[in-house]
């Protein structure tokens, strides 16, 4: 017997206990390596911790009485967002280097399909299941296209971005002779001044804030309604299907 295609009805009555033909074989295949799972969840807390962190500094507490040296509340403030900032350079730079060494799912991050015809009706497919057009989704081993569109426009190029503008920014700390300026300070031959950067660094934040949104209610949703584990495939980095059909 085929299983029923996902959101039919099977009733208690129509399953027997114990009964081969209703049970269903699930496989699992090695999707994230340890490095990439560690790499996920570490940026996850980095990104948030910059996002909380950069939102202060731009909107900044109320000022406390006595001596601001005292108290230092800003300067931790920063100090936890540079902090963070290396944390999610160094890691990214440690993810450029595994999408070279990992396997080819490490590199789907990277990688945009953008002259394969399937590539975009896949897309296309998704997008539908999504909007809640079509019953169900095809399965993927690794991310699906709509995911990997929005990976690769939103977040590969945003961390370029963010991490690019935020050391030109750190630059004009440690001054003109540092290896931040060395490297960053071009940066400021591109935006008109030192604000226009802030202003594009900061608009980048509330990018990242829909990001992280979207993504957390795709994982979710996914997880729930998908023919694939998700949220548990970041985790132990296996991916389960839910069922053995082929479309
Ligand atoms: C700041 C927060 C987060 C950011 C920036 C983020 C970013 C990312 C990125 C870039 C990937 C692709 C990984 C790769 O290919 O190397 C990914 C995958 C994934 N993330 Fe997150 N993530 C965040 C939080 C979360 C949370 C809280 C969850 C769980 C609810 C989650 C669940 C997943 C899952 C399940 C995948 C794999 C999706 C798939 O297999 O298609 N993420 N995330
Ligand atoms: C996704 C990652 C990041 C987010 C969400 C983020 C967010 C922010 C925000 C909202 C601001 C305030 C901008 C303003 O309105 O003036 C800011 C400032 C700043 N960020 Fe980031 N940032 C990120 C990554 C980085 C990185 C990687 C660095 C590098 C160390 C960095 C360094 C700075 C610096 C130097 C400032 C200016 C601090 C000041 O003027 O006191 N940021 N960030």
């Amino acid at each position: 017997m085929t299983p029923p295609p996902p959101g039919s009805e099977v009733h208690a009555a129509d399953v027997t206990a114990g009964d081969a033909s209703t049970s269903i074989e699930r496989t699992s295949i090695l999707v994230y390596e340890g490095p990439v799972r560690a790499w996920h969840w570490i940026t996850a807390l980095a990104i948030t911790t910059l996002a909380v962190t950069g939102y202060l500094i731009a909107n900044p507490l109320p000022s406390v009485t006595g001596e601001a040296s005292d108290w230092y509340v800003m300067g931790n403030i920063r100090f936890i967002h540079f902090a963070a900032g290396y944390v999610l350079a160094i890691g990214w730079l440690v993810r450029i280097y595994w999408a070279f060494v990992g396997n080819h799912h490490s590199r789907q991050l990277f990688k945009f399909p953008f002259w394969k015809k399937e590539y975009w009706d896949g897309v296309a497919w998704e997008a539908s299941w999504y909007f809640f057009y079509r019953r169900w989704p095809k399965k993927y081993v690794g991310h699906n296209p709509l995911a990997q569109f929005v990976m690769f426009f939103v977040f590969t190029l945003g961390m370029f971005f963010m991490i690019i503008t935020g050391f030109a920014l750190y630059a004009e700390g440690t001054g003109l002779d540092s290896w931040q300026y060395a490297l960053f300070g071009w940066v400021f031959d591109i935006f008109p001044n030192s604000q226009a950067v802030h202003t594009w660094h900061h608009l980048g934040m509330w990018v990242f804030v829909c990001y992280i949104i979207i993504h957390i209610y795709a994982a979710v949703r996914e997880d729930i309604m998908s023919r694939q584990s998700m949220i548990s495939t970041m985790i132990s980095g296996e991916r389960m299907f839910k069922d053995n059909r082929d479309d």
